[in-house]
């Protein structure tokens, strides 16, 4: 067959002819894989279909994750049906709260492990199966950076149990019930079994925690199907849903959509105004401005501050609001939030599954308006996060406004100083520590480049005192991050963080700081001559604490928050 300039195409290999084990013979390379691949017992048909790879994250250290053979299987039965042949493989698995010092550190880990087996290994296009924090993250960088035809997959949120007649969702449920078990107002018998009540069933966190925050970009970036980030883990739509993403995945085989096509500075800004418009996690932050970074576009946090000005929180979910994620599915789902919002979008972006985001938004026929608020009858005027700068936070930092008092927006205190957790441990229920409700708690050395990594160590507990004697909330703030799921007025990611030398290493007991939303501004009340002064007598960094292997790898290129906390060398 010739082509309208007589020339023949080049045809491309596709399945287990294409990226082959280099022996120096192209045939016999071929002959040997379908040898090898003809021992898992696949027909000749099978052999020659395209294949679609499944790259999943299933773990014994991962609970929230332990449904996916079943999705797995459901994606299979998508591919096959489609015509193609679906091979599942396992990358490293992020399970949030089994990882130390924190699943941070591994994010790029995961991304490299992504992008270098889709890459290394024979598949036309990719099905990523991920869920918990970091792992749709580390998918989205891995795909991105590899740029083959990828669609992603969720595990899907737990679905809420019952205590004492109180609905019970993980995370922002655990906390409370342990500001309360620490205030001693429920006791150790109660704790336990609510212990066993907040997680009882697979999928990930219930609330507008970060890993529903990242599904919702996933799908507002359109590297998902529609309607498909809030679909509880348990319900069947969740297996169709998975049925669905296997056929998409086989269609994409030999078309231009890929990441790259999809991630752009437009989507990227939609995806900005989902988070806003959902009041979600900080930490998505973090993930969107690596996952963007990977295909060169910057998220600016002074352009944060522009949209978050003009998005209202519509979403009326814990954290910030009552509901939860499964109520979030059965009010409308993202389509919903993005139909309100549908004016703010660029509706030009294209989705995996070809069509734009504003085809999409014009199947959108009903919504629950007690989950998912009308534009003009918001659950908060102006979006859920906005960046602060200022001396003490040169290149940003970031509060979650939508989860604070607002009665502590424009508050100025005196600084009470915790030099690393384990100073925070020892002395945060001291009955001696110096400190009252108007003080600003400050925490430090649990930034990106601390031996901790940045853990999600940035909800800073009441002082012990204060918390029996009912304070609820007061500032604190960190060069660490928090979880989603969490709530005070809370800052998080200064940056540059301390034990990088930031100037939040400078801050000393008694010092004044100034924190106010309206300016955006986080300023240390010291003079820039005395600010100096202590940057002069600080001691000097060790070259190098990691003795070998990742630890070093991640010392030597990890970036600050303010650059997605990737590695340099991945960017
Ligand atoms: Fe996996 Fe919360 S622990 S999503």
């Amino acid at each position: 067959m010739v082509d309208e300039s007589g020339k023949k195409p080049v045809e491309r290999p596709v399945g287990f002819a294409k990226g082959l084990t280099n022996y120096g013979d192209r045939e016999f390379s071929v002959y040997l894989r379908r040898s090898f691949a003809s021992s898992m017992g696949y027909s000749r048909e099978m052999l020659d279909r395209p294949i679609v790879g499944i790259a999943h994250s299933a773990s014994g250290f991962n609970n929230c994750h332990r449904h996916f053979p079943e999705l797995i299987d459901a994606v299979k039965r998508g591919v096959l049906a489609a015509g193609g042949l679906p091979i599942e493989f396992p990358t490293i698995s992020l399970g949030e709260t089994f990882l130390t010092p924190t699943s941070l550190k591994f994010r790029n880990l995961m991304s490299m492990d992504v992008e270098e087996m889709t890459r290394a290994q024979p598949m036309d296009s990719v099905v990523l199966l991920g869920g918990c924090d970091k792992t749709v993250p580390a998918q989205l960088m891995g795909a991105a950076s590899a740029d083959i035809p990828a669609i992603q997959l969720v595990a899907g949120p737990m679905s809420t149990s019952r205590h004492r007649g109180e609905r019970l969702g993980a995370c922002t449920d655990c906390r409370r019930f342990w500001a309360r078990f620490r205030a001693r107002e429920i006791d150790a018998q109660e704790i336990e079994v609510v212990e066993r009540r907040l997680a009882s069933t697979a999928g990930t966190c219930a609330v507008m925690g970060t890993a529903s925050t990242m599904a919702i970009i996933a799908e507002t970036l359109g590297m998902m199907p529609a309607n498909s980030a809030a679909c509880p883990a348990v319900d069947a739509d969740r297996l169709r849903i998975a049925e669905e993403t296997g056929r998409v995945a086989f269609d994409l085989i030999g078309k231009p959509i890929r990441p790259s096509e999809i991630i752009t500075e437009k989507s990227v800004e939609n995806a900005l105004r989902v988070l806003l418009a959902i009041g979600g996690s900080t930490n998505a932050v973090i993930h969107l401005t690596a996952i963007a970074g990977r295909l060169g576009h910057k998220v600016d946090l002074n352009r944060l501050n522009a949209l978050s000005e003009t998005t209202p929180v519509l979403v009326n979910l814990k954290p910030t609001g009552e509901h939860y994620m499964e109520d979030l599915y059965a009010a409308g789902g993202v389509p919903a939030i993005l139909r309100e919002i549908r004016h703010l979008l660029h509706l030009e972006c294209r989705m995996v599954t070809g069509e734009t985001l504003g085809d999409r938004l014009d199947n959108v026929t009903w919504v629950d308006e007690s989950v998912v608020r009308p534009f003009a009858q918001p659950v908060r005027e102006t979006g859920g996060l906005v960046a602060l700068f200022g001396n003490l936070a040169p290149r940003g930092a970031i509060l979650k406004r939508s989860a604070a008092d607002p009665r502590l927006f424009e508050a100025e205190g005196r600084a009470v100083v915790f030099d690393s957790l384990e100073d925070l441990a020892n002395r945060i229920d001291s009955d001696d520590l110096d400190v009252t409700a108007d003080d600003f708690l400050v925490l430090r050395n649990a930034g990106p480049t601390s031996d901790s990594a940045m853990p999600e160590a940035g909800y800073l507990p009441i002082p012990g005192k204060l918390a029996r004697a009912g304070v609820k909330d007061m500032v604190r703030m960190s060069d660490a991050r928090m979880s989603g799921t969490a709530y005070g007025t809370i800052v998080l990611h200064i940056t540059p963080d301390a034990a990088s030398g930031g100037p939040l290493g400078l801050v000393r007991n008694g010092d004044r700081i100034r924190l106010s939303v309206a300016n955006h501004s986080l300023e240390l009340l010291v003079a820039d001559e005395e600010m100096k002064r202590r940057a002069a007598a600080l001691p000097a960094r060790p070259a190098s604490r990691a003795k070998r292997g990742y630890a070093k790898l991640y010392e030597r290129e990890v970036l600050q928050a303010d650059e997605g906390c990737d590695f340099q060398f991945l960017k």
